[in-house]
């Protein structure tokens, strides 16, 4: 969608305006790793972190408190969202785990799933100032139900959703159309990105946020036509030596 500055500001193309009311897109990472987590924060360009009880996993972190220390580790390597993912799945302990987790950090943002007490949750955690992420989110009608109870993010798992041979870019776009056309507030937050190519399309698609593997966001710095003309600027200095 392009969109220009307006020629006339008494009738402004209404692209403008919403440019100028949003922000740009985020860059999360998806891990649990502290060295890959250490890596991207270095590279000055992350915003946050998510994670989920598997990527916890894959580290080897067990235990409440080992848990809980992990994420407060992460905070404070990264100055940004941090989401921290409840494994309850009723209403009271929803509540009860949540509030354990938002009490690590100032940052720590609620992850909790797209189910019936998850939703009832988020609306808690939203009248009682707690940000949240609402993951596993699969479709449009379930981003609508997270931004309804005033979900902070809405996760859809776009890699997840291509694994199906559906197409989970065009979900951004669908939540994003919606989203602006009811003017909710909820982040787009594209998880379950596999590559790249991923980043740009949701980008493209009006994502908020993507939260990516480090790989995916190195791929980005890639093209060979910039190797070669390193290469050959490097070689032709030389000579001006
Ligand atoms: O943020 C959600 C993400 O971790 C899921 O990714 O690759 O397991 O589908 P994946």
């Amino acid at each position: 969608m392009r969109c220009n500055q307006p020629a006339d500001f008494l009738s402004p193309d209404p692209h403008w305006i919403f440019y100028l009311i949003t922000t740009t897109m985020k860059f999360f990472i998806d891990t649990a790793n502290l060295a890959q987590i250490k890596e991207a924060n270095e590279l000055g360009i992350l915003d946050g972190v998510t994670t989920n009880p598997s990527l916890m996993a894959k580290e080897g972190i067990k235990g409440q408190d080992a848990v809980m220390n992990h994420y407060k580790t992460i905070c404070e390597i990264v100055d940004g969202d941090i989401s921290a993912e409840v494994i309850s799945t009723e209403f009271k302990a929803i509540i009860e785990e949540g509030n354990k987790l938002a009490a690590i950090h100032p940052n720590i943002i609620v992850k909790v799933p797209m189910i019936k007490d998850g939703v009832k949750a988020l609306k808690w955690f939203t009248d009682n100032g707690i940000k949240t992420n609402c993951t596993l989110v699969f479709s449009a009608g379930q981003a609508i139900l997270a931004a309804k109870a005033g979900a902070t993010y809405v996760s859809p798992f776009i890699g997840r959703i291509d694994d199906g041979s559906w197409d989970g870019v065009q979900l951004i776009a669908q939540i994003s159309h919606i989203y602006k056309l009811q003017g909710f507030k909820t982040e787009i937050l594209a998880a379950s990105i596999r590559s790249a190519l991923h980043i740009v399309k949701c980008a493209e698609a009006g994502a908020n946020v993507c939260t990516c593997p480090l790989d995916s966001i190195l791929g980005l710095l890639k093209h060979p036509l910039t190797d070669i003309g390193l290469a050959k600027f490097l070689e032709d200095a030389k000579k001006t030596m």
